[in-house]
């Protein structure tokens, strides 16, 4: 549904994506991670048609998205500016959007009414944007990407800013939509989000991109083991120096209840040690590091 083949981007003398190809199927929710400044933005501006490739192509259901409108009848987007018309109210934002898409207004409210009930913003349809908080226009946008009923959702960073509860709807309304068979495209700095709800994931740094795979590959390739060692709060301190004694302390961390190591350890040797000084644990987990440790170490990795 998405297709990058050999992507370059450059703004100037900016190479703001470097021959960058990957691909989108039907019906995957496709996850987009990097830092400040990687590209994710540019190449959402540039799947949308908002811009135009340096070289190499960009497909949007096999269709060029910059020179077939058409196409824009399938997709819809949420950008980080939210994209809405201050001076005009919810709903007239929303008819306004929907008119475009030849959506007729009483489609447009059927679809609309229940989400800004779920959003909890029932109360705001006949106040201007203008008016919303930040949180509140950012949820405005992604319920106007949802009123053409489109193919393929793409958005940048939808829950940057939102509180917790809102993060949580967002992402089992996302969960919902691919459910359905909508194809989405999310870039975001939350990784638990990612984690949680993309079948796929690619990983951008400085316009280039890094890897591509399922969640379970990344984690996989790039994951450690990790050990928790559940301890009471006044035992933390002694247990983190008495294991640093034991292990490099470059793989051990202070939990606010435990310790935590990231590597493989013989952990009944540990545990026996332990003991031994007195020291009462309370549990053991073991876990594969989890996307956002894991994405930490790439990006460490990959500094020069
Ligand atoms: N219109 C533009 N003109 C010049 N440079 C630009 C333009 N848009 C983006 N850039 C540059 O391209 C690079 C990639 O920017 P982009 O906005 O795609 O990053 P991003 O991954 O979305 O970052 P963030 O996580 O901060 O949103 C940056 O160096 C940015 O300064
Ligand atoms: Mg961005």
């Amino acid at each position: 549904m998405i297709k990058f083949d050999g992507v370059t981007k450059c703004f100037k003398e900016l190479r703001a994506l470097d021959n960058v190809s990957f691909e989108v199927k039907e019906g995957e929710v496709f996850g987009f991670i990097g830092e400040n400044g990687a590209g994710k933005t540019t190449s959402i501006r540039l799947m949308t048609g908002l811009l135009k490739p340096t070289s190499g192509s960009v497909k949007i259901a096999d269709k060029n998205p910059y020179k077939n409108i058409e196409v824009h009848k399938i997709f819809s987007c949420v950008q980080d500016t939210y994209g809405l018309y201050e001076s005009l109210t919810v709903r007239e934002n929303f008819l306004f959007y929907s008119s475009l898409y030849e959506v007729s207004g009483k489609t447009a409210k059927e679809r609309y009414l229940p989400l800004l009930e779920r959003f909890n913003l029932a109360d705001k349809e006949n106040i201007n944007v203008s008016k919303l908080s930040k949180g509140m226009r950012q949820k405005a946008s992604i319920i106007r990407a949802l009123i053409t009923n489109p193919k393929i959702l793409i958005l940048d960073e939808p829950t940057a800013g939102l509180d917790p509860l809102s993060q949580d709807s967002i992402k089992s309304l996302l969960k919902e939509k691919a459910r359905e068979g909508t194809t989405v495209f999310l870039s975001s700095h939350n990784l638990n989000e990612i984690e949680g709800i993309c079948n796929r994931i690619a990983i951008l740094r400085k316009g280039e991109l890094l890897d591509i795979g399922t969640v379970r590959d990344i984690v996989n390739k790039y994951g450690n083991i990790v050990f928790e060692i559940d301890i009471d709060k006044e035992y933390v301190d002694v247990a983190y120096n008495l294991i640093c004694s034991w292990i490099p302390k470059e793989s051990v961390e202070k939990l606010e209840r435990g310790i935590l190591i990231k590597r493989d350890i013989p952990i009944s040797e540990i545990n026996k040690k332990l003991v031994k000084k007195d020291i009462p644990i309370l549990g053991f987990k073991r876990r594969i590091s989890s996307l956002e440790m894991i994405y930490k170490k790439i990006m460490e990795e990959n500094n020069e």
